[in-house]
């Protein structure tokens, strides 16, 4: 038997109000659509089966690293007709998973659960209020078919067992019953629900399944649902997180909006954003406010508040900000020290040297065990092209200087403070280039006018 999973994703997602189809906004790293293709990767491995239709193109090309036959539904009929155009990539003998491009968060255990079960597997739920969904009829405990509530009386209104629209079924069953169906029902479209009461006038067992967690099954159509599944997202990372070891000082201000990867004993302050592939070490702590994009953290490092790294790998017991920015390409070795206000691009910082205030570094190999004086700045753009600055180990630079690339400033050079250096400074030397101070008598200070 082979599984293969119909996605559901041709809807328009008025409510959303948005020029992005409803299937590509985003939950946590990644859209909608991507949430459920993910979640169907984990059941088998033939590519899943995508039904679209609002946002053609744009919805193709947005997943397009992802293996998925796209089926095009010119005409949204129905769940029904949307099934029926995935029909010729579906052979009789394959277990079929109907999932929706709009329900991200559902669990491969509970899909497994509805691909497991006799007959026609229906995943259900009991919703305090059910307004709005298909009800499930059953009588003596067996379900017998499901009424849209648009179809429903107001006994069947009463019911609190909803469908999820999630179902599973042969190839073969599904080929025959979406055949005959019609639209002769309140909306005038070819109803998926309506191969239920085929299902049982056939003698094909019906199970339901019940998701114990409505969230699991709650479908997006608007942004406040879009949030609330936001949230719930987050809790579910964070707890996860937390059981393998992390500290989340509050679980309910973290944000994983990309992978991440700790090492043991990582503590992670509030409102930290976590975007792309990040790798934490051992003891790493994050502090509040920090962003990090695609970066890869040695042991016992420490970013304080406020940062923001991007595209940077640094060595272990480093220790960066607050207020500081890491630029894609920085490369920080062991126990560097990057202090507030400090911005570094494309530069590698060698162990254990220092650039603790108010400076820019980019383009620049720095060695080890140098000093970089507060309002240091490379100056490494001549308005066409960028230059590099190259400084020895042992370099001491003076507060407030200018380095001019292309420029070296040997080992164990010290640059006197407010010096602007536009050639190379010798090796162990003192280089500065400053005007002489002066002091005049024939100066007053002026005074305000009466
Ligand atoms: C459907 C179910 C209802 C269930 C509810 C759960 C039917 C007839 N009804 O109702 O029993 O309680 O989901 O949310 O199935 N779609 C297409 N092509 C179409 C029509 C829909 O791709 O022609 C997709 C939509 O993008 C959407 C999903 O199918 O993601 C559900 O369609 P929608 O029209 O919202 O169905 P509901 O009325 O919510
Ligand atoms: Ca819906």
């Amino acid at each position: 038997m082979t599984l293969k999973v119909v996605i559901l994703a041709a809807g328009k997602g008025t409510r959303m109000r948005s020029d992005t189809p409803k299937v590509l906004q985003t939950i946590g790293p990644c859209s909608l659509l991507e949430h459920v293709i993910r979640v169907s990767r984990q059941l088998g491995d033939e590519p899943a089966i995508v039904v679209y239709g609002h946002g053609g193109e744009q919805v193709t090309e947005a997943l397009a690293h992802l293996p998925v036959q796209w089926v095009l539904q010119q005409q949204q009929l129905g769940t029904g007709h949307a099934v029926q155009q995935a029909l010729p990539h579906l052979d009789d003998a394959d277990r079929v998973l109907v999932l929706y491009g709009d329900v991200p968060l559902v669990t491969a255990d509970t899909l497994q659960a509805v691909i497991d079960a006799d007959g026609l597997g229906l995943l259900t739920v009991l919703l305090d209020d059910p307004d709005g969904y298909g009800r499930i009829v059953r009588q003596d405990g067996q379900v017998q078919r499901i009424v849209e509530h648009k179809d429903a009386d107001d006994a069947e209104r009463g019911i609190k067992e909803i469908n999820t629209g999630i179902l599973a079924a042969s190839g073969g069953h599904l080929r025959d019953w979406l055949g005959r169906l019609n639209s002769d029902n309140a909306q005038g479209e070819f109803y998926l629900t309506d191969i239920i009461a085929m299902a049982v006038a056939d003698g094909v067992t019906v199970t339901g399944v019940t998701a114990a967690n409505p969230t699991e099954v709650q479908g997006i159509n608007d942004r406040q649902q879009q949030a609330e599944l936001e949230r719930a997202y987050q809790l579910r990372e964070a707890r996860r997180l937390m059981a393998e070891g992390v500290c989340l000082r509050d679980p309910a201000r973290f944000d994983l909006r990309g992978e991440l990867q700790c090492g043991r004993d990582v503590t992670i302050d509030i409102n930290v954003i976590i975007e792309g592939r990040v790798e934490l070490g051992d003891r790493v702590s994050i502090g509040p406010n920090v962003l990090l994009k695609d970066v890869t953290i040695g042991n016992d490092v420490t970013i304080h508040a406020n940062s923001v790294l991007e595209q940077s790998r640094l060595g272990s017991e480093a220790v960066v900000g607050p207020f500081a920015r890491l630029r894609p390409d920085t490369v920080l070795a062991d126990k560097v020290k990057v202090g507030n206000f400090v911005e570094i691009k494309k530069s590698t910082i060698g162990t254990g040297s220092k650039v603790n205030h108010l400076s820019y570094i980019g383009d620049t190999r720095m060695g080890a065990a140098v000093n970089i004086g507060a309002g240091t700045i490379t100056c490494n753009y001549d308005g066409a092209n960028k230059h590099l600055t190259v400084i020895g180990d042992n370099v001491f630079v003076g507060s407030d200087s200018q380095l001019i690339a292309p420029v070296t400033i040997e080992t164990g050079a010290t640059i006197g403070a407010g010096s602007t250096i536009t050639r190379n400074a010798d090796a162990g030397k003192l280089t500065l280039s400053r005007s002489k101070q002066v002091t005049t008598t024939a100066w007053t200070r002026p005074v305000k006018k009466k």
